[in-house]
């Protein structure tokens, strides 16, 4: 098992990590599932005597104030003081509402992470970013705050669908991009099939740690992590505005392939990561750039009405703030 400490907490990882589940001190405990995560995940928690479950519904749709209220009620119903804990057991949905409950109930209570999904692992449970959607808008509503720890361990992977798994995979090809070269020519010279989740994981964490410690609150190093994003929103949107939804991490893996195209690469790296992302995952349509410049050009990271990326500039080392005009793309 490997401990990488972030600001102050600790992110457990490995097989063995689900020991380091320690809810002694607390007075009470709730777990947070959704329905999938209560049929395939809650039977691999240790036992944990008077504990509660509340369950509220599966799915991004779901990621609303109800949600919300559902769990504020059962906590409220349950008489938790502010010595209690809340469990968040699923993806980055469950996690995020979690997290954003159990900050503002009483003014907060602790609250651990234990991600189920890859992108949960790789991504959503690391950084503190907590929140909701709200009148059609993503995570409108939301704030900064850290779990007590953080709980990551493989095995959850199982039960999870093959499209679920390669939507986190966009976020480790991604981090391996921006950071660390010799992680992505691990990832492309291995098959997918036959990966280490356990190595994986574990670097790829890292890599989102290092980058959200040296700049918590998204000023500047945190944008780094917006690679492959600005593109993917826009994909996601037009899909969403289509009736016709995809997964995050297709709309990712898309835009990494046209933000690669913006880089300093060179013509070579650009086709191996394009071959490397179409060979291994079948994607939606890739949508006309014409199509995608009314999302591209409401971007709420956009500066001086120019369309804001992270670019590389070779593997493993980006820049942030590449500012384009409608015209330059
Ligand atoms: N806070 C952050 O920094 C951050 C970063 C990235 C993404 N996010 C958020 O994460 C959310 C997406 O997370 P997600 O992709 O994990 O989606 P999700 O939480 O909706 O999970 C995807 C589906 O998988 C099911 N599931 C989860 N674990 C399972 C398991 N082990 N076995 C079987 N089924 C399982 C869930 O019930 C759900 O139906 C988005 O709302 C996004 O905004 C947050």
């Amino acid at each position: 098992m490997k401990e990488i400490k972030a600001d102050n907490y600790s992110i457990w990882v490995g097989d063995e990590s689900l020991s380091k589940l320690d809810v002694s001190c607390y007075s009470k405990v709730a777990i947070l599932v959704d329905k999938n995560t209560k049929r395939d995940c809650l039977s691999l928690l240790p036992k944990i005597n008077n504990s509660i479950v509340i369950e509220v519904p599966s799915g991004e749709q779901k990621k609303n104030i109800s949600s919300c209220n559902i769990i504020w009620e059962e906590l409220s119903l349950n008489n938790f003081d502010r010595d209690s804990v809340l469990i968040n057991l699923g993806g980055g949905v469950i996690g995020d509402i979690g997290g954003f409950c159990a900050t503002s109930y009483k003014r907060g209570i602790d609250f651990i992470q234990i991600p189920t999904t890859l992108l949960g692992m790789v991504d959503a449970s690391i950084g503190g970013k907590l929140g909701f959607n709200f009148n059609d808008l993503k995570n409108q509503i939301g704030l900064f705050s850290n779990p007590k720890s953080v709980i990551i361990n493989p095995i959850f992977l199982k039960t999870l669908s093959q499209n679920q798994l390669h939507s986190g995979f966009a976020e480790v090809i991604k981090h391996a991009l921006i950071k660390n070269k010799k992680h992505w020519e691990l990832l492309s010279n291995s098959s997918f099939k036959n990966l280490d989740w356990k190595h994986i994981i574990e670097i790829s964490i890292q890599i989102k740690n290092t980058i959200v410690k040296s700049d918590p609150l998204e000023k500047n190093n945190r944008k780094k992590l917006n690679f492959g994003h600005t593109y993917g929103h826009a994909i996601e949107s037009y899909y969403l505005e289509k009736k016709t939804p995809i997964l995050h991490g297709e709309a990712v893996l898309m835009g990494i392939i046209l933000e690669c195209e913006l880089s300093l690469l060179s013509q070579n790296e650009k086709n191996d990561i394009k071959n490397y992302i179409l060979s291994n995952f079948q994607l939606p349509d890739m949508p006309s750039k014409n199509k995608l410049m009314k999302f591209l050009l409401n971007d709420k990271k956009n500066k001086e009405a120019k369309i804001n990326f992270t670019l590389l500039n070779g593997i493993g080392n980006c820049t942030i703030d590449n500012l384009f005009t409608k015209d330059e793309l």
